[in-house]
């Protein structure tokens, strides 16, 4: 009887003691709210659509605007997660990321993001989020222009903050280092590998005389010669001549997303720093070499890299706000 009771006694200590060690695990899990595709099958059915048709008309008028849409998202996702903050605009208690030097006259596509949320209010009105609109446009931008297309996970939720000292910290700079980059990809969660995966966007879409003319002037060693002198042609050597200037980042085929930007790394035909350093003797030259001879290992890198970059740090569940015009928290 008594032995019984000890046994029985000894039970209920051991379950109450798994139950103790599992409510502590719970309680200290720092576990990441999932996003997942269905996320508004049901409270907004129509939104992808309605957001694609958006993108699709906006980069039917001008096909930049699909690199554009690419880069929006990734400047967002870099500063306090992928919450849309990006997108606020200056407020009494906002300073907006806009102004930061690397989107400052630089970022662009607000106003088309701004444009596919307000069609998909009118449809659902306070339910899809401007964060979740930035992740879609990416992707169907991406396709739109012979890019991969991948299945966008959702349910990220919109900021009521932005850092402008963030974005200006975070934000990578055409003069970064191999290394420097490596790191700052890596404290978002994101390999060299990725990195180099995403930094293939650069297939498409252009930049700003400033932003390479110090490249192609006082670089003679880590640039082909040719390639620097036709880009001084469009990209006078004075700072504040001609510093709006576009060239294409891919000189080859600018506008369609291929592998050839990997291509003109190992010619040295980089646009930007950042971009030669990928190739350049260090550890990422044979992740370039492998993308340049197998466009179809880019392409899946490259989907699979925009779909961790979609998973940093989002607001999910409660946390957050779904913001009914995407440049103002009320
Ligand atoms: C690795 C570090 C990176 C640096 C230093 C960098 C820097 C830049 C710079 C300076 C420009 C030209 C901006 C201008 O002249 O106004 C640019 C354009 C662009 N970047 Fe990057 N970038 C990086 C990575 C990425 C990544 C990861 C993506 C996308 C996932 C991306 C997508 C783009 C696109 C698509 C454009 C063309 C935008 C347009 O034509 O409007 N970049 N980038």
């Amino acid at each position: 009887m008594v032995i019984a009771v000890r046994n029985s006694l000894s039970l209920v200590a051991s379950r109450a003691a798994v139950m103790v060690i599992l409510l502590l695990l719970i309680s200290d899990c720092q576990c990441q709210a999932q996003l997942y595709s269905t996320f508004y099958e049901k409270s907004c059915p129509n939104a992808l659509g309605t957001i694609r048709t958006a993108i699709r008309t906006a980069i039917a008028r001008e096909r930049r605007m699909a690199a554009s849409l690419i880069r929006l998202h990734f400047h967002d996702c870099f500063v306090q997660g992928c919450d849309a903050s990006i997108l606020l605009d200056d407020a009494p208690s906002i300073t907006s990321e806009k102004d930061a030097l690397q989107n400052k006259d630089s970022a662009r596509g607000y106003e088309v993001i701004d444009k596919a949320k307000s069609d998909v209010e009118h449809i659902c009105p306070g339910v899809v989020s401007c964060a979740d609109i930035l992740a879609v446009a990416a992707r169907d931008a991406s396709e739109y222009v012979g890019g991969p297309s991948w299945t966008v996970k959702l349910g990220r939720r919109d900021s009521t903050t932005a850092s402008v000292s963030l974005a200006t910290s975070q934000l990578p700079r055409f003069t970064a280092s191999l290394k420097s980059l490596i790191d700052l990809f890596r404290s978002k969660g994101l390999s060299a590998r990725d990195m180099v995966a995403l930094s293939g966007s650069h297939t498409i879409g252009q930049a700003q005389c400033v932003t390479f003319r110090n490249r192609i002037y006082n670089n003679a060693s880590d640039i082909d010669a040719g390639f620097a002198s036709t880009r001084r042609r469009r990209c006078p050597a004075t700072l504040g001549n001609g510093d709006g200037n576009l060239a294409a980042l891919d000189l080859v085929t600018p506008n369609s997303f291929d592998n050839n930007y990997f291509k003109n790394l190992m010619q040295k035909k980089g646009l930007l720093e950042s971009d030669q350093v990928l190739f350049s003797g260090g550890s990422t030259d044979n992740i370039v070499s492998e993308y340049s001879r197998n466009p179809s290992t880019f392409k899946s890198d490259f989907a699979a890299a925009m779909i961790k970059m979609g998973d940093i740090e989002p607001l999910t569940g409660s946390a957050g706000i779904i913001r009914r015009i995407c440049s103002r928290v009320d």
